[in-house]
């Protein structure tokens, strides 16, 4: 997935779209580019590995103009490199693209282009993009019309803009299938209106002031002071523009070296925000921006959960807390399984999709695929103008804030509370649970954000951990019922960031095959706090000491018989089981975190991975 920005108005334009790009880095950091019109000059800079390098270079070629766009890549098609980096252009550089997506149809259109004589210069399926927009020009159509004629022709998910010495007042636009945000601003005597175009807010905060969501298939141009959007067909449209409410501190990494560590201290605080937005006065539970009847809500007997990565470890812990609550058969898949496996979803299911970016690819064909079987989906996202909330029959707001940081933590933490919370709000709707029992459930609740504290406080005992875990090179998680999910998600943050091999599995599993992994070599980090199974999970601590491993525990405060079998363990304070993963993933992001920095590794933006995954 890619980050893409377009900038025109008073300002430098490279210096709105190099800071606009360095926001986006986390959407992917292979390699980045930015191409700017002077009047009618058309100038382009890329370079490959991260925009820092870009900053470097033009630094020393400044690069005047009075529009542009710009690009930060996660390869896709191509390895990164220079000659793959966007902007791509047609061969005498008058023309430039920068996308986000994939033109599914690309080689059949090189092919086309090819045997028309134009000459290619790199292995990306963008760059048909450019080359059949000079094509229609040479046919004598309008630009604009070339623009639709263009997106007629191309297949596949993509956001793109494009610019051409043709028309240099003009930066074109078109969505389908991938974000992309149309926005202006306005200087004070609100006279010179300055446009923008991003994949993402943050690359918009804090010059843009109002933001539009570009829909599917919806296109257009910007030039100064004026927005001219249609859909494919040119059929006009107007936008609806929604004041910008991101604010700078919302995604600036403040005192913190990193956004994983500012992310992972902010949970506390966001526990204590979703709850009160959540839970009224009435200890009633509430989700306003649900649309979803009572009385369909009441007949629910089955709900399917699709997720992927991270969102799936809470996704497993969502089906835990709806069979247990509300007595409903539930299950959790992997979104690009469930897509492929013609689910058996009946007339009383529900499909509920979570994701952070509301843009995975996966995800979202699974979220249609649901729809053709006529079942209603609902989303839990962090980000209501997502193509994801945009799709489904109602969504849920997670209310994790932005999360900028590649690996993903509180959105996590916020993904298994809100999960919680709705169980009981259909606990409450079908009868199922006794009111005090609910009630006893939320007292629990909201002693989360000071016992999260307190695990946040003993870090420097993490650091331990991270300087041991950083002398190994594989690993193995267990944990059993609603913590089973900790191992994945524990196992996942360790390897994403750290590049350690580490593998989770559900406890039970352990002599069915993981156990012959077990050597001095191979730390088991067992997660057994306070619960029914404990006994189960200390007898596999044992097996692992029997055959000379080493244990790191998490455990409940005081749990000195687990201690004494351990070589580190790290104490939670008490809580009750179902809510216990909401803070036993602490510790264990940040160990990851640790470890990672102990291994030099680059925390926010890990090798080889991007913050959403919007391609297959
Ligand atoms: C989590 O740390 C990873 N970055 C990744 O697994 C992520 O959770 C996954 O790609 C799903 O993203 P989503 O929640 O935006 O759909």
């Amino acid at each position: 997935m890619c980050g893409i920005v377009g900038y025109i108005g008073p300002k430098s334009v490279s210096s709105v779209l190099l800071v606009g790009l360095q926001k986006l880095e986390y959407r992917g950091y292979d390699s980045a580019g930015i191409a700017i019109m002077d009047k009618s000059e058309l100038s382009i800079q890329k370079n490959k590995g991260k925009i820092a390098g870009l900053v470097d270079i033009v630094n020393k070629r400044p690069m005047p103009g009075n529009l542009g766009i710009g690009h930060t890549r996660w390869a896709t098609h191509g390895e990164p490199s220079k000659v793959n980096s966007h902007p791509h252009t047609n061969s005498s550089g008058t023309i430039a693209v920068v996308q986000n997506g994939i033109v599914e149809n690309y080689m059949e259109l090189k092919n086309e282009l090819m045997d028309d004589g134009f000459i290619f210069s790199s292995e990306t399926d963008t760059e048909v993009i450019p080359h059949l927009f000079e094509k229609y020009l040479k046919e004598n159509f309008r630009p604009e019309v070339a623009f639709l004629r263009v997106l007629k022709r191309i297949e596949g998910k993509f956001a793109i803009a494009l610019v051409s010495e043709k028309v240099p007042e003009k930066i074109f636009f078109a969505k389908n299938g991938a974000p992309l945000i149309l926005a202006i601003g306005k200087d004070e005597d609100n006279q010179q209106k300055e446009n923008f175009l991003a994949s993402d807010l943050p690359a918009l905060v804090p010059l843009a002031k109002k933001a539009y969501y570009l829909k599917d298939k919806e296109c257009g141009f910007i030039s100064q002071g004026t927005v001219v959007l249609s859909d494919f067909e040119g059929n006009l449209k107007e936008p609806n523009f929604e004041k910008i409410l991101m604010k700078s501190d919302d995604i600036e990494k403040g005192e913190f070296e990193h956004y994983m560590l500012k992310e992972i201290y902010e949970q506390p605080d966001m526990i204590e925000r979703i709850l009160s937005h959540r839970i009224n006065e009435n200890k009633h539970i509430i989700f306003n921006e649900l649309k979803l009847e009572r009385d369909y809500l009441a007949r629910i007997g089955r709900i399917v959960i699709q997720a992927s990565g991270t969102s799936l470890h809470a996704g497993y812990n969502g089906k835990n807390f709806f069979e247990q609550f509300v007595k409903v058969f539930a299950d959790a898949d992997y979104s690009s399984e469930f897509r492929y496996r013609n689910p058996v979803v009946a007339g009383d299911s529900m499909v509920i999709a979570i994701s952070q970016s509301g843009e995975t690819a996966d995800t979202l064909a699974s979220l249609h695929e649901a729809k053709s079987k006529f079942i209603k989906v609902l989303s839990f996202v962090n980000n209501m103008n997502s193509t994801m909330a945009r799709e489904s029959d109602a969504v849920i707001d997670l209310l994790a804030g932005p999360e900028i940081g590649v690996a993903s933590t509180k959105a996590y933490t916020a993904e298994l509370l809100n999960l919680f919370l709705f169980a009981l709000y259909l606990s409450s709707i079908k009868w199922i649970l006794p009111k005090e029992d609910r009630i006893q459930l939320l007292d629990e609740i909201y002693t989360l954000p000071e016992k999260m504290r307190k695990i946040l406080r003993n870090h420097e005992r993490l650091k331990e951990i991270g300087a041991f875990l950083n002398t190994v090179n594989d690993t193995i998680f267990l944990g059993r019922t609603y913590n089973f999910p900790t191992a994945l998600e524990g196992a996942l943050k360790l390897k994403e960031i750290s590049y350690i091999h580490a593998s989770g599995y559900a406890g039970g599993e352990f002599k069915h095959g993981p156990i012959a992994l077990v050597s001095e070599k191979v730390p088991v980090i067992a997660i057994v706090p306070q619960s029914e199974i404990r006994t189960k999970m200390i007898s596999n601590i044992q097996e692992v000491k029997a055959r000379n491993g080493k244990i790191i525990s998490i455990i409940t405060e005081g749990d000195q018989e687990v201690k004494d079998l351990s070589d580190y363990y790290f104490e939670i304070p008490p809580v009750a089981e179902p809510l216990s993963p909401l803070l036993t993933i602490l510790p264990l992001q940040l160990i990851s975190y640790y470890t990672a920095l102990y291994r030099g590794c680059d925390v926010d933006q890990p090798r080889n991975l991007a913050k959403s995954v919007t391609v297959e």
